[in-house]
Formats: structure tokens, sequence, C-alpha cells
């Protein structure tokens, strides 16, 4: 699935997210189609939270009071009432209202978006997306239910909308309230590094905590005060010795002057899957961190 621009709402109209996307209601319509957005559930869910909490804030609410003050018919209303668990999708769909549900606590999951849901919901007030990404790639993280941040960036830009990370580099400062970030955690030593691998692994690891660094650095300049920086990383073993990327990455960032203010974990279920079957020790775990960093200027 391609990442996509539309700022998918499902408390919106179809016409209400084209504009906001700045796409036509047809691309929206497709959007819904190709993600499998079950939208008629989703106005159902809609309708019974409206009417559940009307019941919820005067117990002693009559059923055509509620009809009146929503302006629902009668049956309707009744039947939102009667019902004991909001509608569910139907098989093979996906509701948008259940995805941007408050995650009582999620510290693990097999999904990264649900990770970066859960992200937006705690410390973004639950805004659709972040303002930034500084390490797009192809946009892995967007294509389920977080769509694409409106600044785009990568130093190798392989989607049409994404600038090179040098004119990231030239903004002015603070102009963020969330920036994501995702470095290769790799190491291919420089003789036999190929050119397709420079983008998905450093030469050495001198290079790589450089670059880490530097972006966390860059983050912290283009981010508002009390912004937030996603920085998912993961550790790895080079020549059978563990390097503590993720430590090294926390102890940049609050060198840097961030707040580690919270720690989700990705499981990648299917180098587990991997690992398990074949009984063989993995050189990566099957395991990435997703950090959560607030900028908090010192005093
Ligand atoms: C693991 S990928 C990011 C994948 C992305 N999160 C996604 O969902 O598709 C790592 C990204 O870091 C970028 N990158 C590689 N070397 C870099 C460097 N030295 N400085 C900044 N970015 C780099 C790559 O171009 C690549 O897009």
């Amino acid at each position: 699935m391609k990442p996509s621009r539309i700022k998918y709402d499902p408390y919106l109209s179809l016409e209400d997210i084209a504009v906001n996307s700045g796409v036509s209601v047809e691309a929206v319509r497709r959007y819904i189609k190709n993600r499998r957005i079950d939208r008629k559930c989703d106005e159902e869910i809609i309708r019974y939270h409206k009417v559940k909490r009307k019941i919820k804030d005067n117990p002693h609410v009559t059923i055509p009071q509620i009809a009146t003050s929503l302006s629902m018919a009668i049956g309707t209303v009744r039947k939102y009432a009667d019902m004991k668990r909001p509608p569910r999708p139907s098989h093979g769909k996906i509701s948008m209202v259940e995805q941007m549900q408050p995650t009582l606590y999620v510290s693990v999951s097999e999904s990264e978006s649900e990770i970066l849901r859960a992200i937006l919901f705690t410390y973004l007030n639950n805004t659709l997306t972040y303002d930034c990404d500084l390490t797009i790639g192809k946009g892995g993280f967007y294509q389920n239910s977080v769509p694409l941040p409106r600044f785009l960036y990568d130093i190798n830009p392989l989607m049409d909308g994404v600038k090179n990370l040098s004119e990231a580099i030239n903004l002015p400062n603070e102009v963020f309230n969330s920036v994501v970030i995702d470095l290769p955690c790799a190491i291919v030593k420089p003789t036999i590094r190929r050119k397709k691998q420079i983008f998905s692994s450093f030469g050495t690891i001198e290079e790589l905590y450089a670059t880490y660094k530097k972006m966390i650095e860059l983050a912290w300049r283009l981010l508002k005060d009390d912004g937030i920086l996603v920085f998912k990383t993961m550790d790895f073993s080079l020549n059978s010795e563990p390097l503590w990327i993720s430590d090294k990455s926390v102890a940049t960032a609050v060198q840097t002057g961030f707040s580690l203010i919270d720690k989700y974990i990705y499981i990648d279920r299917k180098a587990v899957n991997a690992i398990t079957s074949s009984r063989r020790r993995a050189s990566t775990p099957a395991h990435a961190y997703f950090f959560v960093f607030k900028k908090r200027q010192i005093i």
C-alpha cells in the first residue's frame, strides 16, 4: 500500500477531508476503498457514542428528547440506546474510529502504525499525524492509520513530494511540534558496501553515531519548545559484539537537551518466526524501540 497525503478523519465529510488534504473527493473515495475502511460502520459508531453520551450525561433523558437534540429518528436513537457495544466493522474491513480510539496503554506492539498512533494520542493531542519526517524512505510508517506528515525529507528522496534533507538543514529554528527520525541500524564494511546499501547502512560505527548525533541535533533545532521527537532505533551486534545503539541514542538525545518521556517496543513478528523456526541466533533482535523525546528548554 502506498503512503498517502490524505488526512483521513472519520468525523469529517468526504468534501471536508478532500479540502483539508488538497485532493478531489474521488481521491478520498479511492483511499477509503483501497484501505478497506468501513465508513458506514464508522458513521454508526459515531451515532452510537453520541446517543450513549446523552444518556450518560443525563440518565433521565427520554428517547424523543435525544432524538430532537441530535436530529435523529426516534427509532434510530432507540436502536443505539439498546446496543450493548458499539457496532463492529464488517469482516476484512477496518474502522478508523476504532483505530483512533485512545489506546489505554500500548508499550509493545506488532504494528508500527499502532505505536505511532498511540504517541500521537498520548503526547500530541491526538492530532492526525506528525509535522515532519526527516527520514521518510518509502513512507512505510504511513501506510495504515497515520497519514503522511506535511513536511517530508530524506537524504535519498524516493517518493514524490519528498525534499532533500539539505532543505531541512536550511529551515529556520523551531518550526515543528513533532519530528520523526528512523535511521538505518546496520554496518556494512566500506569495502563491500554496494551503492544501494549506502542509504540503508553505515560504513562504520563511528559514522552511525556521528549521523545519529547530527540528526538528533537537527531535530532539536527544528522543534518548538515542548516539541516531540519520535526516534526509532534498535540494537544489533557487530562481529558477535553487541552494540547498544539504543542506549547510545538516548544518551545523545539527553546530552542535546531532550528528556526521554516514553519508550515503545515494536515486535517484528516475521523476524521472530524466522528465528524460532530456524533455531538460529539472530544478529539483530526481532524488536526495535520507538523513543519519545520532549524538547525542554534548559532554564
Ligand atoms: C530505515 S529507513 C526509513 C524507513 C522509513 N521510516 C519508512 O517508514 O519507510 C532509513 C532512512 O534513513 C535515510 N538515511 C540513510 N543514511 C542517512 C544519513 N547518513 N543521514 C540521514 N538519513 C539517512 C535513508 O535514506 C532511509 O530513508
